[in-house]
């Protein structure tokens, strides 16, 4: 498989940006570089192409995946951390964004507490970005790697019922993750408490199930979230206990079922939304979806590098 197969936008800024063939160029990508990897092969798809990670917020999975892709593609792959950058002097976003391209810089990798700030970017730049999270807003590479994980589970990710638990309300993961898994035609439905749900929920035509036993019986996958303790006004969870209480996932419910599949895009919180105890499990898919995350991401450089 080495044909050359394009994309349809230049940039992937959300999950909406892709469309089924789209998605299917990119696994299959992944899918070519995951086998001719673990074969020894080297590749020069982004030889002569320096990709800037510029991450203003905190990151490990995203950041080092995206890093290890760009430099297994012989890239130059260059960080830049907001919190050491001439930003702490007040120089501006758009500034720091042209100074950057000046020195030759073709592909950015962004994320930002702020959503939106990906796509003013790519307004403001002949260069290509990558959204690596946008506050609440978008996830389009982690939606990728969780879509392209159940693909190699389970053979088609079509049909599928997969349940998102937890704190929806927060998470640029969820809305990534509903958005890619109705375009491959997955069946979703989301589970957690009233004041983590968004106000708008009927926006996004997914019913909810209250009960996570239900959730549970209901799904093929459950997809647990994070809760976001940093993005939550104060009073909108009176207590953790509570929350894992009524919506933390335990060993013995997840045993419950024996095929049932579970996914976090981590970091995880054992002990509030996941019992540590199922880690091990190997329909546990956390660690698969990291590995995954790598060569989903090497997909989405050679692909959007492949015209600069
Ligand atoms: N899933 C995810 O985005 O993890 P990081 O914040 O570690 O990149």
């Amino acid at each position: 498989m080495n044909e050359l197969k394009k994309l349809s936008v230049p940039y992937l800024l959300e999950s909406a940006d892709l469309n089924r063939d789209d998605i299917k160029i990119v696994f299959d990508k992944a899918d070519f570089f995951m086998q001719n990897y673990k074969r020894g092969e080297k590749f020069s798809d982004l030889k002569g192409i320096t990709v800037a990670m510029a991450f203003f917020e905190p990151s490990t999975r995203t950041k080092l995946s995206f890093d290890i892709a760009a430099k297994r593609l012989s890239a130059d792959s260059i960080s830049f951390a907001s919190s050491t950058s001439s930003i702490t002097k007040g120089e501006s976003l758009i500034d720091t964004l042209h100074t950057i391209e000046a020195m030759g810089v073709e592909m950015y990798v962004v994320r930002h507490k702020n959503s939106g700030v990906p796509k003013f970017l790519q307004e403001n730049t002949k260069g290509v970005i990558l959204n690596a999270g946008d506050g609440k807003h978008a996830h389009p590479t982690q939606a990728l790697l969780d879509s392209f994980t159940l693909y190699k589970h389970f053979g088609a990710v079509k049909g599928l019922k997969v349940c998102i638990v937890g704190d929806i309300m927060h998470s640029r993961v969820a809305r990534s993750n509903i958005d890619m898994l109705k375009t491959l035609e997955a069946d979703v439905k989301l589970c957690g408490p009233g004041t983590l749900l968004p106000r708008n929920i009927n926006v996004w035509d997914c019913d909810i199930i209250e009960n996570i036993n239900d959730a549970i019986e209901w799904a093929d996958v459950i997809l647990v979230l994070r809760l976001q303790r940093e993005r939550m006004e104060s009073g909108i969870l009176p207590s953790i206990e509570e929350f894992n209480r009524f919506y933390g996932v335990s060993l013995e419910q997840f045993s419950k079922k024996q095929d049932l599949v579970l996914m976090h895009p981590g970091p995880v919180n054992y002990g509030i939304e996941l019992d540590y105890r199922i880690a091990p499990n190997k329909n546990c898919l956390i660690q698969t979806q990291v590995t995954h995350g790598v060569f989903i991401r090497m997909a989405l450089l050679s692909l959007l590098g492949s015209d600069l």
